[in-house]
């Protein structure tokens, strides 16, 4: 894996990172407006590593009105080159129980009316249409799996995301079209980030975390309650996975 910053872009769950021994903060202004907030960045188990919460220092940035593409352009030309997301999801199918990890490879988007693209033909490069056959570094995903078999915290190694509009959840007749569209997990943040990181050329892999059985697919209903007790548990896990791959993503450098 090759040289450039490293960024974490932090979900639900995962607004502070504890361990990042923090020496600045950088506010950064884009041609597409405020980022979420302004760019910490630090020392986190030995490594330098840029953290933007996605929702906010305070978690208070709705899924639909989060910035994705300030976001991303203020890790771009922080001159991050590998972007790291946390995301918390539903579990649509059997093995995406409360509390896993599952490293995404395939994504659906049913997102609208956001502002999804770098391309939008009046820039100097014109109508551009970037290759998303397969949307997630491939690299980085491998480093994520083999960290998370290093440490057998039992990770589903694949899955199809399904990226949804939010920010209410879905109703059950959803979640069975999104089951029969192939999807495994479902989200409200996975797009546009994953596209528009795709379009900066960033090395973009997703670390997902199941923080409930999507709806439908249990007894009861959805509480906010239980997405926070299932995603404090299994944050634990992937606070310990991202030292490992971002050690390994760095060890991988050349000189
Ligand atoms: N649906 C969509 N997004 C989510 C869910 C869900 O069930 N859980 C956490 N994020």
């Amino acid at each position: 894996m090759s040289g450039g910053r490293l960024a974490i872009i932090g979900g639900t769950g995962l607004t502070q990172l504890k361990d990042l021994e923090i020496t600045r903060r950088e506010v950064m202004h884009t041609p597409y407006g405020e980022p979420s907030g302004p760019l910490t960045i630090g020392q986190y188990h030995g490594h330098e590593v840029l953290f933007l919460p996605r929702h906010g220092s305070r978690h208070t940035i709705p899924p639909h009105q989060v910035n994705y593409r300030a976001n991303l352009w203020a890790l771009k030309n922080a001159g991050v080159e590998t972007v790291l997301a946390v995301a918390a999801v539903g579990g649509i199918t059997d093995a995406m129980t409360p509390g896993r990890i599952a490293i995404p490879d395939q994504i659906i988007d049913y997102t609208w009316s956001r502002y999804h693209t770098f391309f939008d033909g009046n820039g100097e490069g014109g109508v551009t249409h970037v290759d998303m056959t397969y949307p997630y570094n491939e690299g980085l995903r491998q480093t994520l799996i083999f960290g998370s078999r290093e440490l057998e915290l039992d990770a589903v190694e694949r899955g199809t995301y399904a990226a949804t509009q939010g920010p209410r959840l879905e109703t059950a007749a959803e979640i069975d079209r999104l089951e029969r569209d192939g999807c495994d997990l479902v989200g409200m943040t996975g797009m546009p980030e994953t596209a528009l990181a795709r379009e900066l050329e960033l090395r973009y892999a997703c670390c997902a975390v199941v923080a409930n059985r999507a709806a439908g697919r249990s007894d009861g209903l959805i509480t906010m309650e239980e997405i926070a007790r299932n995603l404090a548990g299994a944050m634990d896990r992937v606070k310990r996975l991202l030292p490992l791959v971002i050690g390994r993503c760095r060890e991988a450098e050349p000189t």
